[in-house]
């Protein structure tokens, strides 16, 4: 019997003609992985080559630094579910438009729907964007966050410490954090979970391929948001 998960993948996999770079140019569209009653659900950014061409999320050098990080806190990649807020590889890797994210997010939030993550781990500036967009990951990486419900936790991407050596020992002691946040999260009183993005970022059109190239602009309702928003 296929699971939820087992469909929305089919659904990514066989998706075509929506006029979208990421998903028009991709070899495979990559749906993300892992265990479908996974505690944590990692998301990233988007596909690379190697995953591209593998049609698995994070199987190039940035999942072999996700992969040790993962393995650091007592966890296999099958005991997680891991992600991206874009299905498609953006052409030469460039930064996804939000527009693009938008365009995948029915996806993701069915995806987040059908797991019920206690915790979100928000990799790099693009995922955490979408859903928090008034953090900043240089002072809010490894600081977990509760919004309508759910809790998330910013991290820097890994690719990131691939470039930037130093942020890697800051990786290793952001995720040694996770245990004992989980505990914590277990322990919360429950509370409705909505999962939205913080703001409104409209699909194109499907001809449309206009540059996006600010971030986008955070809903109206912005103070009402922020009143949710919760140090853990
Ligand atoms: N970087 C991402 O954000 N996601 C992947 O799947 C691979 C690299």
């Amino acid at each position: 019997m296929s699971s939820t998960l087992d469909h929305i993948a089919d659904e990514i996999r066989a998706h075509k003609g929506c006029g979208f770079e990421p998903c028009e140019q991709a070899t495979n569209l990559v749906p993300g992985e892992g265990n479908p009653k996974a505690d944590i659900m990692f998301i990233g950014e988007a596909p690379g080559k190697n995953e591209d061409l593998q049609g698995r999320p994070f199987v190039g050098a940035a999942g072999k630094l996700l992969d040790e990080l993962i393995a650091s806190i007592n966890l296999k990649r099958e005991d997680v579910f891991i992600g991206n807020v874009v299905k498609g590889r953006p052409p030469g890797n460039r930064d996804p438009k939000p527009e693009e994210i938008a365009h995948s997010w029915p996806w993701l939030k069915d995806q987040v729907a059908a797991i019920q993550p206690k915790i979100i781990v928000l990799l790099g500036r693009h995922a955490m964007d979408w859903f928090l967009p008034d953090l900043r990951i240089s002072a809010d990486h490894g600081n977990a966050k509760r919004y309508r419900g759910q809790v998330y936790l910013p991290m820097y991407h890994p690719a990131a410490a691939l470039y930037n050596g130093g942020l890697r020992q800051t990786l290793f002691d952001d995720f040694a954090k996770i245990p004992k946040l989980l505990e914590k999260v277990k322990k919360l009183p429950k509370e409705e979970v909505v999962i939205e993005p913080a703001y409104e970022a409209k699909e194109e059109p499907v001809t449309a391929q206009t540059e996006s190239t600010t971030k986008p602009k955070a809903k109206e309702t912005k103070k009402a948001d922020q009143a949710t928003l919760f140090n853990i």
